[in-house]
Formats: C-alpha cells, sequence, structure tokens
C-alpha cells in the first residue's frame, strides 16, 4: 500500500539510518525527511539515496507551526516518525533552552500539526515518537529498566525528552491520537556526530590526541548498532500496538573504561600501533554533572511481541564502526570544521 511518511531528525545519526531502511525496503512509500539541519544534522549521511524518487529533503524547523501546516497539507501524511532533538547530554548541561525549545515544544507543535492535519479521524494514521532510556533515571549495580518503570529523569536532556514522552501519550490519552514510543539505549555506528563517546574517542586515536575519560570511568551504558535500533523501528512503525511503549537494547553492558580500552587494542592493530599505544593517551578529565551511573534496558516485550532481537554482536559492530571513520576522512573533515572546534574547547578546556 502507498504511504506518505514524515520522518524528522533524518539527516542526524540515527535519524539517517531510518531514512535509508525505510527509503529502500519500501519503494512505494513515499518519504519525507524535514530536518533543520543543525550542526548535528549533515545532508552527506543520505547521499547514498538521495536521488531515489521515493525520497524527498525538505529543510525546516519542528517548531514552525506554518511550514508544519504546509507540509502536512501538501504530502498528506499517514503516519510520522519523530527522531528530531537536541540529542547530547553535555549540550544540555551548558545550554538547556535550545532542549526545552526543540525537545518539548518542537515536539508539541508537530503533535498539534499532525492533530489538525488529521481532523481527529485517526484512521490509518499513526504518530510514532522516539524516545530514550534516560527518562527512566539512573540505575545502580543490579536491575533493569521496563517500560513501566517510573520516569526519573535527572539532566535538562533526559527531562525534555520525558516530557516529550508525556505529550504524546497525553495526545493519544485526550484525543485519541494513535501512537506509539520507543525508548532506546546508546546507539553506536556509522556517522554518529564526534561529541559523542565513540567517535570521538576513535577520531582522538587517530590523531593520538587525549582520550577523556569522565570521573572514574565507571558509569556503564548499553550499547546498540544503530542498524539494530533502524530495524527495531520498522518493527514498530508497522506492527507495534497503539497507545503502547517498547523498551529497545543491545544487552551489551559496558563501562566506560572498558569500552575505551577495547577501542584502543582495536585501533592499535588497525593503526600498526604497537599493542599498548593508543591506551596512553586515556585521561581522566572532571566528571560529568550529575552523570547517571548506569543504564540498562529489558526489551523482552519488545523480542516477544514483536520477534525483535539484534542482529549485530558488539565485535562485529565495532569492527564495522571504526572502519567507517577509518574510511570516511572526508566526513569527519567535514563534521569537524565549523563550530566544533570552539565546541571542543569549550567542552574539554576546563576539565
Ligand atoms: P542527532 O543529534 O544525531 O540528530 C538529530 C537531528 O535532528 C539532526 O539531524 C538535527 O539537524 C535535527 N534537528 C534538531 N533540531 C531540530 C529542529 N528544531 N527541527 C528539525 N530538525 C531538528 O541525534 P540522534 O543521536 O540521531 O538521535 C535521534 C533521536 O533518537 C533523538 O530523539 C534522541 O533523543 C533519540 N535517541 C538517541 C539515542 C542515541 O544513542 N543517540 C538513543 C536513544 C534515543
Ligand atoms: O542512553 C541513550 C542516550 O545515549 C541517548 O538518549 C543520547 O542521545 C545519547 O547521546 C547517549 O547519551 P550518553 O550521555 O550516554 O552518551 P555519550 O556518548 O555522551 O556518553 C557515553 C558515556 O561516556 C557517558 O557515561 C559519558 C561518557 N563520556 C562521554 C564523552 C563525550 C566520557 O567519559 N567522555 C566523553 O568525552
Amino acid at each position: 500500500m502507498n504511504k506518505n511518511i514524515l520522518i524528522t531528525g533524518g539527516a542526524g545519526f540515527i535519524g539517517s539510518h531510518v531514512v535509508r531502511n525505510f527509503v529502500n525496503k519500501y519503494p512505494h512509500y513515499n518519504i519525507i525527511n524535514f530536518d533543520l539541519l543543525t550542526y548535528a544534522g549533515n545532508l552527506e549521511n543520505l547521499t547514498d539515496i538521495d536521488s531515489k524518487s521515493n525520497y524527498t529533503f525538505v529543510k525546516g524547523d519542528i517548531c514552525d507551526e506554518k511550514l508544519l501546516a504546509e507540509l502536512f497539507g501538501k504530502y498528506n501524511f499517514d503516519g510520522v516518525i519523530h527522531l528530531a532533538a537536541e540529542s547530547h547530554v553535555d549540550r544540555s548541561i551548558t545550554d538547556p533552552m535550545s532542549f526545552i525549545r526543540t525537545n518539548i515544544v518542537g515536539t508539541v507543535t508537530l503533535l498539534n500539526a499532525a492533530k489538525i492535519a488529521w481532523k481527529d479521524n485517526w484512521e490509518g494514521h499513526r504518530f510514532y515518537h522516539i524516545s530514550t532510556d534516560e527518562v527512566y533515571g539512573s540505575l545502580g549495580s543490579e536491575g533493569f529498566f521496563y517500560e513501566d518503570t517510573p520516569y526519573d529523569p535527572r539532566s535538562p536532556y533526559s527531562a525534555s525528552k520525558a516530557s516529550s514522552d508525556h505529550l504524546v501519550r497525553a495526545y493519544n490519552h485526550t484525543y485519541g491520537m494513535p501512537i506509539v514510543i520507543s525508548n532506546c539505549s546508546n546507539n553506536y555506528g556509522p556517522n554518529q556526530f564526534p561529541e559523542k563517546l565513540l567517535p570521538l574517542i576513535i577520531n582522538n586515536i587517530k590523531n593520538s590526541k587525549a582520550l577523556p575519560v569522565y570521573g572514574k570511568g565507571e558509569n556503564i551504558r548499553d550499547w546498540l548498532y544503530v542498524e539494530d535500533h533502524a530495524h527495531a523501528i520498522d518493527l514498530i512503525y508497522h506492527q507495534g500496538k497503539n497507545g503502547e511503549t517498547y523498551n529497545i537494547g543491545g544487552g551489551n553492558e559496558w563501562t566506560n573504561i572498558k569500552l575505551v580500552h577495547k577501542l584502543c587494542e582495536i585501533m592499535d592493530g588497525k593503526l600498526n600501533r604497537t599493542p599498548g599505544t593508543s591506551a596512553q593517551l586515556i585521561t581522566y578529565v572532571k566528571d560529568r554533572a550529575g552523570h547517571d551511573l548506569r543504564y540498562a534496558i529489558d526489551c523482552k516485550k519488545l523480542e516477544s511481541e514483536l520477534g525483535w532481537a539484534p542482529t549485530v554482536t558488539f565485535d562485529e559492530g565495532l569492527e564495522k564502526t571504526v572502519n567507517w571513520y577509518l574510511q570516511n576522512i572526508d566526513w569527519m573533515q567535514n563534521v569537524l570544521s565549523g563550530d566544533y572546534e570552539k565546541y571542543y574547547l569549550n567542552q574539554y578546556q576546563k576539565r
């Protein structure tokens, strides 16, 4: 069946993998990628599919009510997959307002645009909101986040995402809008902006720069290869139950310091360095304010109800990821130009 689908934030890291999967897998769908192209948005992420006839890019802001009304009028969307967001925790600590604006005001502006365009006639429509495990707070050494774990966001980023989740659920409860939400753990893979741990460490190892590890490096994250997340999003968009939430995770917990050591070993091999060379770059720096200790996801609901499972092992995923960054030097050069240097100095000089 033909469908018009609006994907927001499709020029970003995860969004670009979601757009690629939909454009290639569903040639009969018309995919509209709506993205403001902030520092994190990059059309180079999509050069392999941007000339396909079922793909259109529109530059714009999810806070722009008028532009969204025009877009919904023009394309008569069947569904929305909403990924656009400010996504970096460190930036939310120095500039919370941009997170409030995009993640909260932007999400409710998008919900309103859909509600008006769909005229409260919900048949055949779906609003899918992509969220994070960080809304559940922080765990000690035991336990997992479940879909019904009470929200306890602790950074401006996670508080803004939690707020957007609540608004999406409110539109379901109050107006009956058909919605679905997923909350995923840390993604890694090609095309991630090098402010996030993995691409930052890979790039710094390559350039023999200090590897900044916050605090004692004992914080734990659960890592999932980005294409496995994109496949989960495809499955949930098509088969998820109306009004439901699905957790997505990799079952793959690492302390930051162990992960950085693993990357050092892989990179020593790739760069023909004597084993142990890159690890000498590890530098413990001042901790992130309010740094959540541990995230861990229970995603049995997604596995048992929709049959999802991650397909890429961590070893395979790291191999693909490191190779991609080493082979895509132009991509890295282009994203490192512009404001990156200023951001990097601000973020790390004082630590
Ligand atoms: P990203 O920062 O790489 O990309 C965000 C995209 O949104 C960029 O292309 C940017 O230009 C666009 N954008 C920002 N503000 C916008 C606005 N006002 N209007 C239109 N577009 C705008 O983020 P990501 O890591 O790909 O994350 C995508 C989504 O997935 C986010 O909602 C994030 O909260 C969520 N998420 C991310 C992770 C992760 O590990 N990266 C894990 C779970 C959930
Ligand atoms: O859990 C899902 C979330 O994962 C997403 O919602 C966010 O959008 C995404 O950015 C990510 O958040 P984190 O804060 O976990 O990711 P980040 O890559 O910034 O940091 C991962 C861990 O590494 C975290 O414990 C902080 C630490 N870190 C990070 C950086 C950038 C360092 O030790 N040094 C660094 O330089």
